[in-house]
């Protein structure tokens, strides 16, 4: 389906006189002539103990390796190089708390903290390429806890505050984590939340877990296990925190994290990334698309637990040396300017966020905004679901004032950055990511490979490798193969699961997911994980999770049961479904609504039909039914 409106918005002669790279087509058609060489050349700006010996080692597809026998470490190039320059004594941190408190970091002091913080993961028996779960709110010991574990080698895992104890859990499991960082809590709408207490029972099920380490940032009561909780205050306290620490020296391909995400089927994976490729990866993309400048103060409004947090709160932004600006709370609290005032006060350059928080923002109207100055501002972002054209423009205008182009990025937390979005100096139709990002070739294609032709729908493929890419599943290369690589497995492309379309100009239309992946205000679900969650209830014998459209939240899930012999459907039994889930998996994943029905759509061989399911709920012709068993 075309949108009706393609409207282009040109960027003024002044965003293309200031921006890092001042036009398109001729840029990417060179980046793409020799992507190695352009790889290679961004490569070249950061800095490495040792060079490596090959840019890109395709001999074992799909497990690319990028910069072999190069040695790094992504804190070099985050902390170390600007503590031999002026960058040493620049805020690197911003952070305002939710009840107003503040704290600020310069580089210097930045790697004070991580120094610091790293010596007592070392005294805590970490050992470079353990797995350390992370488990906080959004406050500055997060990216600090996330570095010093890069910083003597060890992986992080972090798994978002808002999830459960057994979404916690199992991540650990996953990752046979020895130590969990955690916090007594954080604050979002004015309540302390109590994430120790979910942390406690977590560690309830995971016998790996010998030490976990507590930031005290609300003074709420927890309950401390003696030898194996420690207050993270009090072992700063001790010699141990030395304020020094070396970085260690790495190899490009070591594993930086991993990071779960979720997926058709089953379990939530863990999509490692490394430090050399990645480190080159998240720096080129955020310094051409966001047209990073060393003076400029950033704001990624994403949770660090997540992709978009991990490559460009935490990241990318320092390997660029610019200032991070950083929120623990909610966007409407204590009123819905909040955003709008911390922007002035802080005089924020650049915002990137979601269309959820967009769409959110928006209905309180243009007033709130009206009232502060935002001229500080010269670049929007969006991420993490396709944008509407009615939130672009009310973002575009109310809040850009018609002179902040839009850098609306398409990628995953298997890319590990941008693969499709604009540079500044493009111009933009409101709802399109646009382009390919420099050094990579993208296609939209039929099932069996075929380019689909002009503005028609098809699969969005990545068919050259890049160096953020993700290697491997965690413990299941087997998956990641499966998962990504053998759809097309012939003509050696990515398989995003994305489907678009692309438009007579060669614009990119993001259409959404082909599989069961439900993004919920841009977070990312399982079909298959809520519906297990579902299962776990006495009550429930079948069922089936879908998205169907939501205002704000893009989707919103929606679940089918069959109930077990025994249970009547009733509104209490609904509540009850919801919570539950809720319960099992984190507040974003409860559902709209829980129907009750008798049967459940299947074939012959028992797969759940849940597009049969969307389709009657959204009175859509439900399509070919031949393989439907009733
Ligand atoms: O469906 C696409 C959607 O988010 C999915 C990836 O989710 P996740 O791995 O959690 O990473 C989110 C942040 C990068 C994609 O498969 N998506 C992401 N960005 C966009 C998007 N859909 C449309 N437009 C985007 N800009």
């Amino acid at each position: 389906m075309k949108q009706s409106d393609e409207q282009l918005f040109n960027p003024s002669q002044q965003v293309i006189d200031y921006a890092n790279v001042k036009e398109y087509d001729n840029n990417y058609a060179d980046s793409i002539a020799n992507p190695l060489d352009f790889w290679e050349k961004q490569a070249e700006t950061l800095e490495w103990t040792t060079k490596w010996d090959k840019v890109l080692d395709d001999s074992n597809p799909p497990f690319f390796k990028w910069f072999t026998g190069g040695k790094t470490n992504i804190i070099l190039n985050a902390i170390d190089r600007h503590l031999k320059t002026a960058n040493r004594n620049k805020l690197a941190i911003i952070w305002e708390g939710e009840p107003g408190d503040l704290r600020s970091f310069s580089y210097h002091a930045l790697n004070r903290e991580v120094c610091e913080f790293a010596n007592i993961l070392k005294a805590m028996g970490v050992k470079k390429g353990d797995i350390v779960t992370i488990y906080l709110p959004q406050i500055p010991e997060q990216l600090f806890a996330m570095l010093a574990c890069a910083k003597i080698g060890a992986a992080h895992s972090v798994v978002y505050g808002g999830f459960s104890h057994e979404a916690l859990a199992d991540r650990i499991n996953d990752a046979n984590s020895r130590v969990v960082v955690t916090a007594d809590g954080g604050f979002r709408r004015g309540k302390a939340s109590n994430l120790k207490e979910i942390v406690n029972k977590a560690l309830e099920h995971t016998p790996t877990v010998e030490v976990c380490i507590t930031v005290k940032r609300t003074g709420v009561d927890v309950f401390m296990e003696n030898d194996r909780d420690y207050w993270f205050h009090d072992l700063k306290s001790l010699p141990i925190a030395a304020a020094q620490c070396e970085t260690e020296i790495m190899d490009a391909e070591d594993m930086l994290f991993i990071l779960y995400t979720s997926g058709s089927t089953g379990k939530p994976k863990g999509l490692v990334h490394t430090h050399g490729g990645y480190s080159v990866y998240t720096a080129t993309t955020h310094k051409m698309a966001f047209d990073i400048k060393p003076e400029d103060r950033w704001w990624c409004a994403a949770d660090p637990g997540w992709i978009t947090g991990h490559s460009y709160i935490v990241y990318s932004p320092l390997i660029n040396g610019a200032t991070i600006f950083l929120y623990e709370g909610a966007p409407n609290h204590p009123y819905p300017n909040r955003w709008w005032k911390m922007i002035e006060k802080y005089g924020i350059n650049i915002l990137y966020t979601s269309p959820t928080a967009i769409r959110g923002l928006m209905r309180y109207g243009e007033s709130w905004p009206n009232k502060h100055d935002l001229s500080s501002l010269r670049l929007l972002g969006s991420v993490g679901e396709p944008i509407n054209p009615e939130a672009w423009k009310w973002y575009y205008k109310v809040i850009g004032k018609e002179k902040c182009p839009i850098i609306d990025t398409w990628w995953q937390t298997e890319t590990g950055g941008f693969i499709i979005c604009p540079i500044p100096a493009l111009p933009l139709k409101p709802g399109s990511a646009t382009k390919p990002f420099f050094g990579i070739e993208v296609d939209v294609v039929t099932d069996t490979g075929e380019k689909t032709p002009v503005d028609e729908e098809g699969n969005l493929v990545i068919k050259t490798p890049w160096p953020g890419m993700a290697r491997t599943v965690y413990q299941d290369p087997d998956r990641f193969k499966e998962l990504y690589w053998q759809k097309y497995e012939q003509q050696g492309w990515y398989h995003s699961g994305d489907a678009a379309r692309i438009d007579e100009d060669g614009y990119y239309w993001i259409i959404g997911r082909t599989d069961d992946v439900i993004k919920v205000s841009g977070y990312r679900l399982g079909s298959a994980e809520i519906e297990s969650a579902l299962m776990s209830h006495p009550a429930i014998a079948e069922s089936a999770a879908i998205g169907l459209p939501h205002a704000l939240k893009g989707y919103a899930i929606h679940c089918y049961v069959v109930l077990r012999k025994g249970y009547e459907p009733s509104p209490a039994l609904e509540k009850e479904l919801r919570e539950h889930v809720g319960e099992m998996m984190g507040a974003i994943a409860r559902p709209e609504e829980v129907a009750f029905i008798d049967v459940l759509p299947k074939t012959r061989s028992g797969k759940i039909m849940r597009r049969v399911l969307k389709a009657q709920a959204l009175g859509q012709d439900i399509g070919d039914l031949s393989t439907l068993e009733e």
